[in-house]
């Protein structure tokens, strides 16, 4: 009873229906262009189930799937560029796709007031901070709140979570839950996990991830990364591996970036934060700073920053937005998760 609460069938295949109409076609039908059905399965099993996903690979990577020649990926672009005439959209068509956006709460009205509403789908949502400002709690919150009915049509759905530090606790979900009503057996059923061991797994868990979000397709809301960097920062050490890391941490985000897009699924990523031995110098006020650089910067959509307050209050602020105000927000760590402050 409960579970169809969380996840109201008949409001869901409708609102998703229309998504995936529109904006989903299965990389099946490059059967119809004469590409063999072994070749296709070649793709999927990289993570690539979408006429789009194809388009967002470059001819480079596509090469790179064990089995495809130069001249396979040569003619499945060619296909794809038969089925896709057109690559523009109108500006109409644009915000008619848009329209399917939706905003998952942070269980603190404050907190979603400071980001428009929430949690933000084909959107790249960032959280840093110190340890034990609320990052993983906020994290577990989400996990619970992606699966209530929201504002503006939002339906609820399914949460995948990946876990690179083992602070994954069901136990603190069940306390979440109950604060929402929420049956707790259906709630732990919609959220899938899995723990990342090192940077190259975390990166190799999305082809999983994409495969899944396709096999279900409009059913998976929200991806978490609980923290992007944890192991990126132990896998490369030291400068001399730096541009490495960067680089490898790049193809990671674009990746992200364009699994929010082609699903129409809100990324939730937790970072970790380094003191800058620059700042001294240059007279920061704020010396320590999110780490993965220019890179992470430009792949957040939304960066915030969380500090500690009085108690179990912590202070939320947007970092480095063009287009929002630098205003903060102060919410509570309690037992059923991110919520208000009291005073
Ligand atoms: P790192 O991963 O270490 O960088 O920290 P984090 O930012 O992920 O911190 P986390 O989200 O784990 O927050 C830990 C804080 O949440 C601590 O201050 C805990 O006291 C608090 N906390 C955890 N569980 C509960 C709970 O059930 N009730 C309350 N009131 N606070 C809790
Ligand atoms: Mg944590």
């Amino acid at each position: 009873m409960l579970e169809e609460q969380s996840l109201p069938p008949e409001i869901a295949s409708k609102f998703d229906e229309e998504f995936e109409d529109d904006y989903i076609q299965d990389i099946d039908m490059l059967q119809n262009f004469g590409i063999n059905s072994l070749d296709i399965k070649k793709l999927k099993s990289s993570g690539i189930c979408t006429i789009k996903g194809v388009q967002m690979m470059t001819k480079k990577r596509l090469c790179a799937i064990k089995g495809l020649s130069e001249a396979k990926v040569d003619k499945i672009k060619e296909c794809i560029t038969k089925i896709v005439t057109s690559n523009f959209l109108t500006a109409l068509e644009v915000c008619q796709k848009r329209q399917h956006v939706f905003q998952i709460s942070t269980g603190s009205t404050e907190l979603d007031k400071l980001l428009g509403g929430g949690i933000e789908s084909m959107a790249i949502t960032e959280v840093f901070g110190e340890f034990r400002t609320g990052k993983t709690q906020l994290s577990h919150t989400l996990c619970v709140t992606a699966q209530l009915p929201g504002s503006n049509n939002y339906t609820g759905g399914k949460v995948c979570f990946i876990d690179t530090e083992n602070t994954f606790r069901p136990d603190r979900l069940k306390d979440i839950a109950e604060r929402f009503n929420l049956d707790e057996e259906a709630m732990l059923k919609n959220i899938i996990y899995a723990r990342a061991y090192t940077s190259e797994h975390q990166n190799e868990l999305l082809d999983f991830v994409a495969a899944k979000f396709h096999e279900e397709s409009g059913v998976f809301k929200l991806l978490i990364m609980d923290s992007v960097m944890a192991l990126f920062r132990v896998d490369f050490s030291g400068r001399g591996e730096l541009s490495d890391r960067q680089q490898k941490l790049a193809q990671m985000l674009s990746r992200l970036q364009k699994i929010s897009e082609e699903y129409n699924v809100a990324i939730f990523l937790t970072n970790q934060m380094t003191s800058d031995p620059g700042a001294a110098l240059s007279f920061q006020v704020d010396p320590k700073k999110p780490i993965g650089g220019n890179i992470m910067a430009h792949a957040s959509t939304t960066r915030i920053s969380l500090r500690k307050g009085r108690g179990e209050n912590r202070i939320a602020k947007i970092y480095d937005s063009p287009n929002m105000p630098e205003s903060e927000a102060t919410f509570a760590i309690t037992l059923g998760g991110i919520a208000d402050a009291k005073d």
